[in-house]
């Protein structure tokens, strides 16, 4: 994979900076960030999802010793200081008024069977068209063709039971010891039948910010060591908001009479996930907090990120359909 084309100045810095032909002679500023908030600017997402990239898969184009290069780690930093900051100013009344509820598996699952977020799996299922639907998969492939790449690095910083859950749900996510049934791949495949680009960062320059930081903010929580719980409440949430969902947006696959291939990620997921949940909220999590009570907040603050980044997904992808629809009827 080529480094993606910048889409603004703070990219612009972070690419040029990546593009050093030697490390040795690299040198940078402080990107300057906007005003505005990164969690919404492409430019700022783009910019440090380039840099998290180094510790997947890399570029081509890219020097693997920037990696760990002091100047790429201070533009990290600076991006992720204020990413994490405008995360924990979104969700602080959320997280205020969650109680400290006897059990953390049970709190998990509750709070996303409260959330009224299926809006956007409904759709998908009852109305949407085949070009929305290759919309949304698009949207989702920067964060899905990397699913469960982030949580690997969480399994060494666990000891005792939450890393054999972790484990053995990451067993199942790497296609349990059949390459055919890796999770990622069968996303690939589905992208391929719906007719798109199934290479791994082929969308990255035409994604939004919001799906850039849904990628982002697991790559934040699983390389920096201090944000393990909230890694893990985050993941715990996936986990709960993929079953029913799934089911949805298979049945939505098949009333528009879509190649089988492009259902099959959904339909895997709908038994799978209706068991990682439970794996995900009650073992992960429950033997996590069972051993470190204190870090129950830190556990919730992750899960209330992925409902709200979730939230804020499906709104933007709902309005823009809404739009197209309302000007489609107005010409
Ligand atoms: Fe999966
Ligand atoms: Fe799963």
């Amino acid at each position: 994979m080529k480094l993606p084309t910048a889409c603004g100045p703070v990219s612009r810095q972070v690419g040029r900076a990546l593009r050093t032909p030697d490390p040795v002679d690299l040198q940078t500023r402080t990107p300057v960030l906007p005003e505005e908030p990164v969690l919404t600017d492409r430019d700022a997402q783009l910019a440090l999802w380039m840099i998290y990239e180094l510790s997947y898969r890399g570029f081509d184009d890219v020097h693997d010793r920037l990696e760990w290069h002091p100047a790429v780690v201070g533009m990290r930093l600076t991006l992720e200081r204020r990413f994490e900051h405008e995360l924990r100013k979104a969700t602080r009344d959320r997280a205020r008024q969650m109680p400290d509820h006897p059990d953390i598996g049970d709190q998990l699952l509750d709070l996303v069977r409260g959330e009224d977020g299926p809006r956007l799996s409904s759709y998908l299922r009852r109305d949407a068209t085949a070009e929305e639907l290759r919309e949304y998969l698009r949207e989702r492939s920067v964060q899905q063709l990397k699913e469960s790449d982030p949580q690997s690095f969480l399994l060494p910083r666990l000891a005792g039971a939450a890393k054999t859950a972790l484990a053995e749900l990451q067993y199942d996510e790497y296609g349990g010891g059949r390459p055919e049934r890796l999770h990622q791949l069968l996303y690939a495949r589905a992208l391929e039948a719906i007719g798109l680009d199934p290479r791994y960062g082929a969308y990255v320059d035409k994604v939004s910010a919001v799906s850039l930081a849904a990628a982002n903010v697991m790559s934040l929580f699983a390389l920096n060591r201090r944000l393990l719980p909230a890694g893990l409440g985050h993941f715990a949430v996936l986990e709960a908001s993929s079953s029913l969902p799934s089911r949805r947006i298979a049945s939505g696959i098949e009333r528009l009479g879509l190649p089988a291939d492009v259902a099959t990620y959904f339909h895997e997921h709908v038994e799978a996930d209706a068991v990682h949940e439970q794996v995900a909220a009650r073992e992960v999590c429950g033997a996590y907090v069972a051993a470190h009570p204190e870090a129950r907040r830190a556990v919730l603050f992750g899960a209330v990120c992925a409902l709200h980044l979730e939230a804020l997904s499906g709104t933007q992808l709902l309005d823009r359909w809404q739009h197209r629809a309302t000007a489609e009827v107005a010409s």
